[in-house]
């Protein structure tokens, strides 16, 4: 509408000009921004009016709106600007710019039009609104990529106003003007190469905007670009391959290893997420990783005898997706955690004591799971003296014997295998064995003592033991079984074992007989001990059994005789002095020692006063003078007795005749004892006596033969049996050990003749005495010199009768002989 007024102002103005004088009009062109008072136009000059009409029409200026910019001088009749004028105040854009008032007149009213046109100056310089940008642009975008900036404005209009842009530094970004018609502009920058953020997160750009006055005015806008990240970095890691070592056993919660991964986005975008990736089946739930860190550590069990190396695949990712990847190779370290483990392979238990040495006895297997040194084992055993361990190769051994076993020595061993490998520190595992020796008969028995001897006191019972002899044998069981057996042998020609047996368990040595010190003071036998062992070993031992005297025989009296019948009397002169013997009583006893120790004692006597008796030689002697008043006839009874315990005693009477003359005392005996009839009577009963014994004596030799025949049958049943056989021995008189009771021998003759009576018999022998034997019934005679000391000696040879000449056998004293002897030609 401005545009439209100011065109029909023009108008009125030109029909102003063109009508004259009628309606006045003027127009005027200042520029803007001139200083308040300044001239504008020569009003009255220019509308031809003089000074007076200004003045007496009261010129003044009119505007509908009363802002007047423009002010009437009437006094000089000119324009002056009233205040400062700003074009771009008063019309902003408009062009022309035009002020429109009038000059107003009285008497006569009239008016003029008066235009004043105000024309531009470059006053105003391009500004942008703000004069900074922010943008904020993803690295991610593409090149051409346009963005639209502020235009900047300039008040100026013309040539003054807005002309051009300019953008710095133009590398990245460049300025794009596009023409959107009706003069307006659109100002873009353009991307012209890629952003990088990880580069370039900031940029700083200028854009100028410049118009066209003269001098120009510019105007300028910060723009300032934040490069924004995008995910176009994958997480790197620091290495491809990383190396660690795991000791095995190690704990739970061991570090292994730390993996570092880099991402050049920032954000999220960086944010690096660790993972375990594909893990091979072994290597499942052993290790762990710290998503964060990227500390891998144990959470499992680690051993190298199952994996000595494990792969561990580790993944890194960021939030926005990218990933990359390393390998954790990490290596098991070996410990020496394993014992060497020993195993048997085949194994003997008993092994026989004979055993040659470098018997095998045992084969052993050792293994060590562990690797190198901590898997290379040694093995030895305890007892090296009877065994050897041998290494057959490598990890198998066998034990050997190395000596002579003896199970006697040892019956059993232990050995104990030790086993260690050869870490740090080692480790060792041992086994024992045990191993029996099993016997072999190799030992005998052995007795306690090299010989034995043992004493019985003579009567004992048959079965009584005597004493036990002791074998033992080292062996085991049967092979040390001792049986007891009696060697056979004999004593005094008779086997021993009808002497004694012997209890083939217990070694007890059994009389089989009741002994008699008498017939045997000692033997000996040997007693064999036999094992069970096959074959069975023996050994043998001496016994000596002794024999030990009992008081058991009483004295008996070999001098004087005593016969039934006879009358035997000492005769004693009557001149005898004192002191006088008489005889000597002579005993013996066949005990021994003690027991036959023998004294002598005077019993009885017709007069005591008379007669002594030598207590140890047993000589009778006178005490007194042999007086006429002195009995003829003295009966002595001497006692014998022995020293044993109890004493045993023989009694023996001597009769002495105390007379001069051999007729004297036979007066004086045969009335005791002589009588005819009697005689006569007597050798009617000697002969039917005769008789009677020689049937006898058949009857005896047949019994004995028999007998003998008998026995030599049993003994040869009895010889297995071992039954005793007792044989019956004759005493012997004899002293064997040498201390007897007779230490001198006693010969002594004696005289028979017939008709003993009247005959004188003389004894030459030393220490004899006159001896007057009267037997009223004898009627032959008889001389027998016999040896007392041959008899002792030999028991068993024949009964040696010397008969010398005249032979007339009294048949009394033959039968005697007869009687004596049989029982030892029976045996
Ligand atoms: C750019 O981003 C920042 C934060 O990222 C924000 O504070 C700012 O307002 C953004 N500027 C623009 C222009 O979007
Ligand atoms: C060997 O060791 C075992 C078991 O400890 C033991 O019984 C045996 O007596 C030992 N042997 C030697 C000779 O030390
Ligand atoms: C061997 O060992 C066994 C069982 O441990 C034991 O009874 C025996 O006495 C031992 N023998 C030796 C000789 O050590
Ligand atoms: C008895 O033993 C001895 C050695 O002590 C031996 O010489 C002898 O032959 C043995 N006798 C018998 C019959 O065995």
């Amino acid at each position: 509408m401005a545009g439209i007024t100011a065109r029909r102002q023009v108008l009125l103005f030109i029909s102003v000009l063109s009508l004259g004088a009628a309606v006045g009009q003027v127009s005027y062109s200042i520029p803007e921004e001139m200083a308040k008072g300044s001239f504008v136009g020569n009003i009255a000059q220019d509308l031809g009016l003089d000074i007076q009409r200004l003045k007496s029409g009261r010129a003044r200026v009119f505007t509908r709106d009363n802002t007047a910019y423009i002010e009437l001088n009437s006094e000089r009749g000119i324009l002056l600007l009233k205040e400062r004028i700003d074009r771009e105040a008063l019309c902003g854009q408009m062009t022309p710019c035009a002020l429109h008032f009038q000059i107003l007149l009285e008497n006569p009213m009239e008016f003029y039009s008066v235009t004043v046109e105000i024309t531009d100056i470059n006053d105003n310089p391009p500004t942008f609104i703000t004069n900074e940008a922010h943008f904020n642009i993803s690295e991610s975008v593409l090149s051409g990529t346009a963005f639209v900036l502020d235009r900047a404005t300039d008040l100026d209009v013309g040539e003054n106003s807005l002309k051009a842009y300019a953008l710095k530094p133009s590398d990245i970004f460049s300025l794009k003007i596009n023409n959107q018609g009706q003069g307006s502009k659109n100002v873009e920058m353009v991307l012209n190469a890629p952003l990088d953020r990880e580069k370039n997160e900031h940029l700083r750009l200028v854009l100028t905007a410049v118009d066209g006055g003269e001098p120009r005015m510019t105007g300028t806008m910060q723009i300032h670009i934040n490069v924004l990240d995008a995910n176009d970095n994958a997480p790197v890691f620091t290495q491809p391959v990383y190396k660690a070592f795991i000791k095995e056993n190690a704990p739970v919660g061991t570090v292994v290893g730390t993996v570092t991964a880099t991402d050049a986005d920032d954000g999220s975008n960086g944010r690096i997420t660790y993972s375990i990736s594909a893990m091979l089946d072994h290597a499942y739930g052993i290790f762990e990783i710290n998503k964060r860190s990227g500390e891998v550590t144990l959470i499992g069990k680690v051993d190298y005898e199952k994996t000595r190396t494990f792969q561990i695949n580790i993944r890194a990712s960021d939030d926005g997706g990218l990933s990359g990847s390393c390998k954790l190779i990490a290596d098991v370290i070996d410990t020496n955690d394993n014992r060497p483990d020993i195993h048997i392979m085949s194994k003997s238990n008993v092994i026989s004591e004979d055993a040659k040495p470098n018997t095998v006895v045992t084969m052993i297997n050792v293994e060590d799971a562990d690797s190198s040194e901590n898997g290379k084992v040694q093995c030895d055993i305890n007892d090296s003296n009877s065994f050897i361990l041998k290494s057959v190769s490598e990890k198998f051994y066998s034990l050997m014997t190395d000596s002579d076993l003896d199970r006697e020595r040892a019956s059993e061993y232990n050995i104990t295998v030790t086993c260690s490998d050869e870490g740090v520190p080692p480790l060792s595992s041992s086994v024992t064995l045990n191993l029996q020796i099993s016997d072999v008969n190799d030992n005998a028995p052995v007795f306690d003592r090299s010989s034995y001897e043992a004493y019985i006191v003579e009567n004992n019972t048959p079965g009584l033991s005597i004493f036990t002899v002791k074998a033992t044998d080292a062996d085991w069981n049967q092979n040390a079984r001792v049986s007891y057996i009696l060697e056979d042998s004999s004593v005094n020609g008779v086997p021993v074992s009808s002497y004694v047996s012997v209890s083939a368990d217990s070694g007890v040595i059994h009389a089989v007989r009741s002994f008699d010190y008498e017939q045997i003071k000692h033997f000996h036998f040997r007693v064999k001990a036999q094992d069970g062992g096959s074959p069975p070993l023996c050994s043998n031992v001496t016994v000596k059994i002794m024999i030990q005297d009992q008081n058991d025989n009483p004295p008996q009296v070999l001098y004087p005789v005593q016969t039934g019948g006879s009358l035997v009397a000492e005769m004693v002169p009557r001149s005898a002095d004192v002191g006088y013997l008489v005889t000597k009583v002579v005993a013996v006893d066949v005990d021994s020692g003690q027991n036959a120790w023998l004294s002598y004692k005077l019993q009885k006597a017709t007069d005591r006063a008379l007669f002594e008796v030598g207590l140890q030689n047993g000589e009778i002697r006178t005490i007194r003078q042999v007086t006429d008043k002195d009995a003829v006839k003295q009966r002595l009874t001497v006692i014998v007795e022995d020293n044993g315990q109890p004493s045993r005693s023989a009694t023996v009477i001597v009769n002495v005749a105390v007379a001069d003359s051999f007729p004297e005392v036979l007066s004086e005996f045969t009335e005791l004892t002589l009588d005819k009839e009697y005689n006569d009577n007597l050798t009617f009963y000697l002969v039917l006596a005769l008789a009677v014994v020689s049937f006898l004596f058949i009857t005896c030799l047949v019994v004995i033969i028999s007998v003998k025949i008998y026995r030599w049958r049993q003994s040869r049943i009895l010889y297995h049996s071992n039954l005793p056989v007792i044989p019956y021995y004759p005493p012997r008189y004899s002293d064997t050990l040498g201390t007897g009771t007779l230490p001198h021998v006693y010969n002594y003759e004696v005289c028979r003749t017939t008709d003993s009576r009247k005959s004188d018999c003389k004894f030459g022998r030393a220490g004899s005495q006159n001896v007057l034997i009267m037997d009223p019934s004898s009627t032959g005679t008889m001389q027998r010199i016999q040896s007392e000391k041959s008899i002792l000696d030999e028991p068993d040879s024949p009964l040696e009768v010397r008969i010398s000449q005249p032979f007339k056998i009294n048949i009394n004293e033959l039968m005697l002989v007869i009687l004596f002897s049989a029982p030892r030609i029976a045996t």
